[in-house]
Formats: C-alpha cells, structure tokens, sequence
C-alpha cells in the first residue's frame, strides 16, 4: 500500500499534530507500508507572510517529525518544494478542475471568514494538494476528518482527467481518518488549533508544559464535591496519555469528589512530560545539528522527485504535452 500525506508548517507542533496526524503516520511506516511524509509549505505560503517564519517552521516540523518517529530509512520524508513538479502536475490539473467545484470547497471560506486573504493561491489550494496526493501514486492519505473533502475533491479532479484523456494514468486515493482521535481538545474545550491559541506544544520545557496544563479551562465545582470527567477537558487530555487502568481510577476520584483539578492538571503534565520525554531529547539534538536535517530532506526529496518526475512523464504523454530536456 502507498501511504501519502502532507503537513502544512504553520506553527510548532502541538499535541493534537501529534494524535491526529503524526501518531498515524508512523504507526502506518511500522507496518511496512511505503510512506510518502511532506512538509507541504507551498500551502503554508497561502497564508503566511513572513519568510522567517516559515522557514524556521518549516526546519521545526521537519526536526520534530523526525524526532516523533519519522525514519528517512523507511519512509521517504522531504519537502514539497523539492519536488517542484507538483506544482507543473498542479497547473495541468487546474486546466480540468471546474470552477464550479473549487467554489464548493468549505475550507477555502472558512479561511476567508477567519481572515485570510481570498488569492488564487487560497482558492486553488485543493488542486495543488490533488497533484501532491497523485502525483506519488498513493492509495491511502492519513488526514484528519476535516480534509475528507479535499480527499474527495482529488478523487473528482483525478477521474475527470482519466476520463477526458481516456486514459487511466491516476490512482484514485482513499482517506484515512481515525475517528476517536480526530478531535484533541485544546485548553478551552474547542479542537485544539494553533490559530484558537490553545495548543499545548510538544517541544517545550517540562515547565512550560506544566504552566500550559495549569491554564486548561474547567468549571468552578468545588474541590471536595464530586466531578463529571466526562464534562472536563482535562480528563478528555488525560484519557488521551494515561494507561486504561489509571484513566479510570481517575474518573472514580472525580465522581468521589475530593479530587480537585489542579491535580488532575499536575498528573497530566507529569504524562505528556514523560510521554513525549525521548523525543524532546532527540529533537534536542537535531535542533543542533540543523545540517543532519538537511540532508535527511535533501535525500527524501531526491527520491520523491524520481516517483513524481515518472508520474508527470504519464501525464504530460497522456494529454500532449511536448518536452525536450
Ligand atoms: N491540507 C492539508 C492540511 O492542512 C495539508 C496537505 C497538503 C495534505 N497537501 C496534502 C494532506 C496532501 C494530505 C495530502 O492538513
């Protein structure tokens, strides 16, 4: 099976990165699939405008995937824009992409409403991410729930080029979205989102982690009445880094009462700050050692743009589209 999926580097990972794309990502390398992991940051280029910014978050995702579990020696891992033929791919696809459907895309005005600004880079966003997903051949995409559309939209936009050009040069891809883990609640009980500000970073001082747990909203009941884990953001986080046996001892201590939330914000700290202890270290290290993770890029891209560079030979023959390098 070939696995594919994108991240877009519009801030530091956080813990909802982590249980809803970065967890899936590596346990779908550990089964011995070929994986294709990018760094999508022509994307992030539609709504970011400052290059400092992006280029120190593209090396952070890149750093942190690697610290998390992406191995280069399994999975090609590397970054969109070295493999500029996805966005040549792109451009061929716009020209059988009605408009029609890019003008149903939900993701495009969510990010208008919130205030990002309405360029074609925005609007076409969906096509650029259909030539990502095919360009590589890939029969299964890990995306959270709310890029099923952008899923969808490749299905159409790929079939409409089979079939226009009689030929059947693309794969059509599946989503695939795990359910209970696609929403993490962030501080305030919305889904946790860099652009919500309520994100608990990953690679940040036990401190910081323990002053960010400290800042988790929750209601005014009393520390020695009884609680409702089920209405509490901590306990959702806590289920989320705790052992069955503990997340459950847990919950008896809530419905006890006695059991106040700062503790329960203590003990989280204590999980996330030991579950993700091993790749803090290693992050560590590479943010040291920028150049290793260079290279690691520099190698996936090398083999990304030969798998992509086969495709768009297809493409390119399939639809005329006369070369001579
Ligand atoms: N749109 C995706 C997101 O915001 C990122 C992305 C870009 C992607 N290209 C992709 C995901 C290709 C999967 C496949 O999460």
């Amino acid at each position: 099976m070939r696995v594919l999926s994108g991240t877009q580097p519009s801030g530091r990972l956080h813990i909802g990165n982590y249980f809803g794309a970065i967890r899936q990502y590596v346990k779908l390398q550990d089964e011995g699939n070929q994986c294709y992991y990018f760094i999508a940051n022509y994307h992030a280029l539609t709504s970011l405008r400052d290059k400092k910014e992006l280029e120190a978050v593209t090396l952070h995702v890149a750093a942190g995937y690697l610290a998390l579990g992406i191995d280069p020696e399994r999975s090609v891992f590397f970054l969109q824009s070295d493999v500029p033929q996805v966005t040549e791919l792109a451009w061929i696809l716009n020209c059988v992409c009605p408009v029609s459907l890019m003008e149903k895309g939900t993701s495009y005005k969510d990010k208008v409403a919130k205030g990002l600004a309405p360029t074609m880079g925005l609007f076409d966003y969906p096509v650029l991410q259909a030539a990502d997903i095919v360009i590589y051949d890939a029969n299964v995409v890990p995306v959270g729930a709310d890029q099923r559309q952008h899923i969808e939209m490749t299905r159409d936009i790929a079939g409409r080029f089979n079939r226009e050009f009689c030929r059947d040069v693309l794969v059509l891809p599946e989503p695939y979205i795990v359910p209970e883990v696609a929403v993490v609640p962030g501080l305030d009980g919305q889904k946790m989102s860099k652009s919500y500000d309520n994100a608990i970073e990953i690679f940040q001082t036990d401190k910081q982690t323990v002053k960010r747990c400290a800042q988790i909203v929750t209601d005014s009941t009393p520390l020695e009445a009884p609680k409702n884990p089920d209405r509490c953001n901590v306990y959702a986080l806590l289920k989320l880094f705790a052992s069955g046996d503990e997340a459950e001892q847990i919950a008896g201590k809530y419905r006890a009462g006695g059991y106040g939330y700062g503790e329960a914000k203590k003990r989280l700290a204590e999980l996330i700050n030991e579950r993700f202890a091993a790749a803090s270290a290693k992050y560590a290290e590479l943010e040291k050692t920028p150049d290793t993770v260079r290279d690691v890029l520099r190698e996936g891209g090398r083999k990304a743009r030969q798998t992509a560079e086969a495709t768009l030979a297809r493409v390119r023959d399939a639809c005329g589209i006369v070369t001579n390098r």
